[in-house]
């Protein structure tokens, strides 16, 4: 997998960032984890070592937080990040035929990421828009009613 992986500069920066707009108190270590995987892509090690030590948070209890919320990653993840809502709602309109047509189109398994860093995808639970399911979103893009012959050209507005 191409994925660049940032150095700790990088990495100790970005922590900085979030917690100099947050505030190192453990009240805002969701939001704080949350822009440090938008900035990095994901929450390296090294991250996280960084905010224990800034917050007085064992690393056991980030990791346990990280691995709870599927918004956040400890693996680095592509450029772009697939999350395809796999909850009832969505799966009795379609979804089903939806996520066998995203990892037919990207050649991927759930939670795998591509082999040139493109693309990741991942399932998630309800995203509160069940009304327009079946719903896939990239990145920040919300895609609603999706059908499957709609996957080839939703994934060619990111090339
Ligand atoms: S069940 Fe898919 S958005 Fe709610």
């Amino acid at each position: 997998m191409t994925v660049l992986l940032p150095d700790q500069e990088t990495v100790v920066a970005a922590v900085k960032k979030a917690v100099d707009s947050h505030g190192a108190v453990v009240e805002e270590l969701i939001p704080i984890l949350n822009d440090v995987n938008r900035d990095l892509g994901y929450l390296p090690a090294a991250a996280l070592n960084e905010i224990s030590h800034l917050l007085h948070v064992p690393k056991s209890q980030l990791f346990s937080v990280a691995s709870f919320y599927r918004m956040l990653s400890t693996k680095p993840r592509g450029r772009h990040v697939i999350q395809f809502c796999e909850s009832a709602p969505c799966h009795v309109v379609g979804g089903r035929e939806v996520w066998e047509a995203l990892m037919d189109a990207l050649q991927l398994n759930e939670d795998d990421t591509s082999e040139d860093g493109k693309w990741t995808l991942v399932t998630v639970s309800c995203l509160g828009v069940c009304s327009v399911g079946p719903v896939v979103v990239v990145d920040d893009d919300i895609y609603g009613n999706v059908k499957p012959g709609d996957i080839p050209g939703i994934l060619a507005r990111y090339n």
